[in-house]
């Protein structure tokens, strides 16, 4: 049994929480789940807003049908083709062969690709297009790279509604409340959201942009994406976390801290610059373990705060993998404007100041401090002015 939930004027949710999902991608862990949104609008005509996941199909399949009762389904929109979201398309055509799938040429492709089959009644739509259903009409607007090429979002000019596909979306199921708020949000939703978003949306800055400009075009008052709470009040909160997240801008001044320590010298040596940072005063000092923690939640942490420290022991004559791992990932998502402290760690050929810069060099806008040192195997009385130093510009430039 389903409950029908009506979120707005003749639009219902008919979304799906997965809390059995360990790993979002295949890659990301997930602790409390994620949803798959999907809203069907009852007007004049029917129409359906993506599907779900596979392992969700069956209850999704239900929910669609609890609501159209004995309509007809009368149009799907496609707004992106991620399994996440497509993987239930085909069961929707067997059941409503006649339905007129509205989607992107580059979408219809790759509906094919992933389905070896070619779609029958579809219609391709372009930027501004319109889709009327009575009341209700959609407007498309072309989002490509937020997340994959072929990505649209639309606006239903009756409610106002921004559907917004995988933008504003996040991690986290929904526990009953579909709706958010700003307060809501940040108890519950915030640190997954940017988690969210820096691995999955994140290397997309420059195309998330293009998409918030031609959203403030609009009059929205309600955002409802493809993960995660719905919006309809507060939006300039998480539009004003978009914004500052897709211009590699930094949330809060701060430091954080990510070594790669093989016996514990290096991780000494983080703690050190922990200490010395708190003495200065310095409130916002994260330190983490490059082992001991998902790359995703350092690159997330990475995005939010305004400084980096690695302390980087060498390995192999190359980075100590794990912390070597999340460099890549850095330079993966795109991740640039920060300021950036190194220390190596080597016992006889040290390498991973040299290797690190060479990660960081890809990176747009990266200052790395010439305060970086290296030290051999552990921290000495010696070393004890080169964290100093190191220490003191980072204070100089977080003021
Ligand atoms: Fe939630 Fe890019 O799919």
């Amino acid at each position: 049994m389903n409950k029908k939930r009506l979120i707005i004027d003749d639009t219902f949710y008919v979304g799906c929480n997965d809390r059995k999902i360990e790993l979002f991608e295949n890659i990301y862990p997930l602790f409390k789940g994620v949803s798959y949104n999907s809203y069907l609008i009852i007007d004049n005509k029917t129409c359906l807003l993506d599907t779900v996941d596979l392992s969700k199909e069956h209850e999704f399949v239900d929910k669609v049908q609890d609501v159209l009762g004995e309509r007809k389904l009368d149009y799907l929109v496609i707004h992106h083709m991620e399994s996440d979201h497509s993987a239930s398309i085909k069961r929707i055509l067997e059941l409503y062969p006649e339905c007129i799938v509205t989607l992107t040429n580059k979408a219809k492709e790759m509906f094919y690709n992933f389905n070896s089959i070619e779609l029958k009644n579809y219609m391709i739509v372009k930027e501004n297009d319109i889709l009327n259903l009575g009341k209700h009409s959609l407007t498309f607007i072309m989002a490509p790279m937020v997340h994959w090429p072929e990505v649209m979002v639309s606006y239903d000019n009756y409610t106002k509604t921004l559907f917004s596909a995988d933008a504003f979306g996040t991690f986290n199921c929904l526990d009953g409340n579909l709706l958010t708020n700003k307060n809501d949000f940040k108890d519950n939703f915030l640190f997954e959201a940017r988690r969210y978003y820096c691995n999955i949306v994140g290397k997309y800055g420059l195309q998330v942009q293009s998409l918030l400009n031609k959203a403030s075009k609009l009059e929205i008052k309600n955002i409802f994406p493809l993960h995660g709470p719905l919006w309809n009040q507060d939006l300039d909160y998480i539009i004003d976390k978009y914004n500052t997240w897709s211009k590699y801008e930094y949330e809060e001044k701060g430091v954080l801290i990510v070594y790669g320590s093989i016996y514990g010298h290096s991780e000494n040596c983080a703690n050190l610059i922990g200490d010395y940072l708190a003495e200065n005063n310095i409130k916002n000092i994260k330190i983490y373990d490059s082992s001991r923690i998902d790359k995703s939640f350092l690159v997330s942490e990475a995005f939010k705060y305004s400084h980096l420290v690695i302390v980087a022991s060498t390995y192999n004559l190359g980075i100590f993998t794990p912390l070597e791992e999340f460099l890549l990932d850095l330079k993966y998502h795109n991740y640039q404007n920060r300021i950036v402290g190194i220390v190596e760690n080597g016992s006889w050929s040290p390498t991973s100041m040299k290797l690190s810069k060479e990660i960081f060099v890809f990176m747009k806008n990266i200052n790395v401090l010439e305060e970086s040192f290296s030290f051999k195997s552990s921290v000495k009385e010696e070393n004890k002015n080169d964290i100093e130093n190191l220490v003191n510009k980072i204070v100089e430039t977080l003021k």
